[in-house]
């Protein structure tokens, strides 16, 4: 059981601890934690055979994000944007008022974001990294250093972009997939003051935290250790800023495993986490439960002006920063969603019963399940195939084939030499899949961890310059079924 934890792990269907829900509504004899919505409105999904799936495959030169979506049964490429709204939210959206000037959509979108983040400017934009690119632009400039506890591939990219260096000090323990540790997205505080120090207050206009830290496996950052970030930061007077994706996530995380927050509803933690930032980036695709979406949140009222002024030129009128009227209307209903009890706890146990159901016939996933997704280790799952030859595009190639899963490699592929691991992350959309979706995904990669000796590696037949995992193309080495 982790430290100050208050339960080692949680699935649905089958047996939790229940002084978890001492405040929910369930009879205390019933241990289900079932989907807390029922459902509305469908979407079918295609059936393909594996022939099919063999030839679509093929024809994209095995590279998952050239085939339709149209052709996939479970698409678990990423959790950005993927949600399903709530009728609530499909009903705030006829409210939207789309007026180009002072629209009280927007005042009840800055309401909703002030009530949980509590930043005294609120910046709308058409998602994250639109807020990345004005923050960046505005706080920093060529040989600037940002720490961060890991940046994602966006934020590194338009920290890079204004020339500055994006410096990731994420704790050792999150280099080790199979380590078990409660908080490990957290940022090594240490090499953190000591990078102040060493280059100088000047040269780190910014710290930033990523909860949960997507790049680190989707692993949350403790209150204890957002403190101590931020007591650096105080020490050099450097603001701190949290990339808050996944705030909500990152939030029950801590009510669920840290001491002294048992008993806080995930309002109040959210509420504590932001009060030690002094402001935040934010992609609403993610714990804002919508489609698009996103803003940049500060307390400076300089900053903000400047701000506001490059977002007029890009983004748009800072009362809709590149949304539609409707489109904050559903922001504001979707992040007080995501913070509902009810719904994390489903949240966080879908994710967690993948990640048990495969790992304990075998399969090696970072440990413990992420609030987002489930990284498998490609290389110990198919340790035959070298990184050289790809190991993280084989396995996602196998789980296409063999039941039509999307899944994205995250290794070799994506980083290049650079790469430290080989993972095929397993992104869950936010209240898309039900359990049964859930065990129909277990059982393919049961069916492909017991073939798994069987299965080759990959050679690139075309690669961009850049962000080649996007568009490369693969000649399998050996037939990749036998
Ligand atoms: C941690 C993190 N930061 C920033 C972003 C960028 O957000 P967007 O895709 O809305 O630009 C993402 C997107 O996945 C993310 O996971």
């Amino acid at each position: 059981m982790y430290p100050g934890a208050i339960a080692p792990s949680i699935f649905l269907g089958c047996e939790v601890h229940l002084s978890m829900f001492s405040s929910s509504p369930r009879s205390p004899m019933v241990k289900t934690i079932i989907e807390p919505f029922r459902i509305k409105s469908v979407e079918p999904i295609r059936r393909t055979t594996v022939q099919q799936r063999q030839r679509l495959l093929e024809q994209a030169g095995y590279n998952l994000f050239l085939v339709s979506s149209d052709a996939i049964l479970i698409d678990l490429l990423t959790d950005s944007g993927t949600a399903a709204m709530s009728t609530e939210q499909w009903a705030a959206m006829m409210r939207g008022d789309e007026s180009y000037a002072g629209s009280p959509s927007f005042e009840r979108f800055r309401a909703a974001v002030q009530n949980i983040f509590g930043f005294r400017h609120i910046i709308p934009t058409h998602q994250g990294r639109a807020a990345e690119r004005i923050l960046f632009s505005v706080m920093c400039g060529k040989g600037s250093i940002v720490p961060n506890n890991t940046h994602f591939d966006t934020t590194r990219a338009n920290c890079e972009f204004v020339g500055a260096s994006a410096v990731d000090l994420p704790i050792p323990e999150a280099r080790q997939p199979s380590l078990l540790h409660p908080f490990k997205g957290n940022m090594e505080t240490m090499p953190l003051a000591e990078l102040i120090e060493r280059e100088g207050r000047e040269r780190v206009p910014l710290v930033m935290l990523t909860v949960t830290n997507n790049s680190g496996g989707g692993q949350p950052v403790s209150m204890d250790n957002i403190k101590t970030v931020k007591k650096i930061c105080s020490r050099h007077s450097i603001p701190l800023y949290i990339d808050a994706c996944r705030f909500a996530e990152n939030a029950y995380f801590i009510k669920l495993r840290e001491s002294g927050y048992a008993e806080k509803t995930p309002l109040e933690i959210a509420r504590e986490i932001f009060s030690y930032a002094d402001g935040c980036t934010m992609s609403a695709k993610k714990d804002g439960l919508v489609n698009i979406g996103g803003f940049l949140a500060t307390n400076d009222d300089s900053l903000a002006q400047q701000e506001k002024n490059l977002l007029i030129l890009t983004e748009g009128f800072p009362t809709y920063g590149g949304l539609a009227g409707r489109d904050l209307e559903a922001i504001a209903v979707g992040l007080n969603e995501a913070l509902d009890e009810d719904y994390l706890s489903y949240r966080i146990a879908s994710t967690a019963y993948l990640g048990e159901h495969i790992s304990r016939e075998g399969v090696p996933i970072v440990q413990p399940p992420g609030g987002h997704a489930i990284y498998i280790d490609a290389r110990a799952f198919l340790p035959h195939i070298s990184p050289a030859q790809f190991p993280g595009v084989a396995l996602a190639a196998e789980l296409y084939v063999e039941g039509g899963i999307r899944s994205v490699e995250i290794g070799t592929l994506m980083f290049g030499a650079h790469a430290t691991m080989d993972l095929v992350r397993l992104a869950i959309p936010r209240r898309v899949y039900t359990q049964s979706h859930i065990d129909y995904v277990v059982e393919v990669i049961l069916e492909v961890w017991h073939r798994r000796a069987h299965i080759r590696g990959f050679e690139i037949a075309y690669e961009a310059p850049f962000l080649r995992h996007f568009t490369a193309r693969f000649r399998p080495l050996s037939p990749a079924r036998t």
